[in-house]
């Protein structure tokens, strides 16, 4: 049986973001083979992350009397802006320039997990909105397992923008 610690939505993603961010720290001293290998591995466990939080966190608090609508629109933005280098490193781990663009990625990820668990932010609003998050934690693990069951099998589709206008260009 799993302890409650890790059916708890909030401890699980807060304990992911531990381990994405203990990974940024070792890519730091890493070299060349060591920043593709680690690079796949970060880039994969944001992405499975953020569909987590996407599908099933975010739009648990969506609409609630305790949720900041704006702070869940600038978490997703933050999502779209970190997909955007997990997509291009992803398209090719051994390109020349993964190294900075890992680097980047590290810097916006500790910012955006600040602002997820700092007071106010969309952890504690779902801890105040009263949502169940042990049945909340329960579902997020059995689609964990889905999505880590799809990696096994190869690589996980491209993630899907939220608000960002990939293609937009000014008039
Ligand atoms: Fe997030
Ligand atoms: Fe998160």
């Amino acid at each position: 049986m799993p302890s409650p610690a890790e059916t708890n939505a909030v401890a699980k993603l807060k304990a992911d973001h531990d381990r994405v961010e203990a990974l940024f720290k070792g890519l730091k001293e890493a070299g060349e083979d060591e920043t593709e290998r680690l690079g796949v591995q970060v880039c994969n466990m944001i992405k499975i992350h953020m569909a987590l939080e996407e599908e099933l966190f975010y739009p648990a608090l969506r609409g609630k009397p305790e949720a900041r609508e704006d702070k869940l629109d600038e978490g997703l933005i933050e999502h779209d802006s970190g997909k955007l280098i997990i997509n291009d490193v992803l398209a090719d781990p051994g390109q020349e320039r993964a190294a900075p663009k890992l680097q980047v990625l590290g810097e916006q990820m500790v910012h955006h997990h600040k602002e997820e668990e700092e007071e106010g932010g969309i952890f504690e609003q779902a801890e105040k909105a009263g949502i169940d998050l042990n049945a909340l934690g329960e579902a997020m693990q059995k689609r964990e397992a889905e999505l880590k069951a799809e990696l096994n099998e190869g690589d996980l589709p491209p993630s899907e923008m939220n608000f960002v206008d990939v293609d937009a260009t000014p008039e």
